[in-house]
């Protein structure tokens, strides 16, 4: 395999929306003592509704249907995570527009933007505790395996796996961004809900284009 096609493109989301709302309860209470005990919620509300919204959209091509997830998830979820994750997939579907299918280098252009939307909209630096510890080892494993020449389903692999060593590392680091943050020092021992979510995404990318 050495494409991802809108179908991939499609299996990732729905499996994504399988995953949230299977790990909708673990995910919240990772949020629970460092933020609201929302994130798992928030995560599986919004892409079953992105899910919903794909399947009236037959015919869209990859660039149109990361847009729908964008505006979906933007509108139905409300926080933190719902205009970061939006911004997400409102930067990755610039990324790919016109392209029809996608190879491992528009991959790692979809997300090195889809996370460069996150940082500019959340202003998150490496090492506070967010979302980004887990996608920036994830999208630098990626460009690692684009100027390697490794083959896409390895290339995911290793990208899933930086990922859950950044969310991993996540568990000493002080919160510096958003509701984690008011707590202070006593934001260290706690994993942070929005790197998990970020892990989950990326697996259930590997996973629909391994099939
Ligand atoms: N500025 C930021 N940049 C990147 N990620 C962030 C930022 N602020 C928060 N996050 C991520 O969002 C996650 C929390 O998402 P969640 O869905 O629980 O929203 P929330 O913070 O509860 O929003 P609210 O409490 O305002 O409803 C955190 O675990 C963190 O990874
Ligand atoms: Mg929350």
């Amino acid at each position: 395999m050495t494409t991802i096609t809108p179908q991939h493109i499609r299996a990732w989301l729905e499996r994504s929306a399988q995953t949230f709302e299977a790990q909708k309860g673990y995910l919240s209470d990772l949020d629970s003592p460092i933020g609201d005990a929302d994130h798992g919620t928030n995560m599986a509300r919004g892409f079953a509704k992105a899910v919903e919204k794909l399947a009236t959209t037959p015919d869209a091509d990859i660039s149109a249907l990361l847009k729908t997830v964008s505006m979906t998830l933007m509108s139905t979820v409300g926080g933190a995570s719902g205009p970061l994750y939006g911004t997400f997939f409102l930067r990755a579907s610039a990324a790919v527009a016109g392209k029809a299918e996608l190879t491992l280098v528009d991959l790692a252009a979809l997300l090195t933007a889809g996370m460069d939307g996150i940082v500019q909209r959340g202003r998150a630096e490496p090492g506070d505790k967010t979302m980004i510890d887990a996608l920036l080892p994830a999208v630098n494993a990626l460009k690692a395996s684009v100027e390697q020449g490794t083959d896409l389903i390895t290339a995911l692999e290793g990208c899933v796996s930086a990922a859950e060593a950044g969310m991993q590392a996540t568990i000493s680091l002080q919160a510096r961004k958003g509701r984690a943050s008011y707590l202070g020092e006593r934001s260290i021992g706690h994993q942070d809900p929005g790197a998990t979510s970020v892990m989950y995404l990326l697996a259930a990318l590997r996973d629909a284009v391994k099939g």
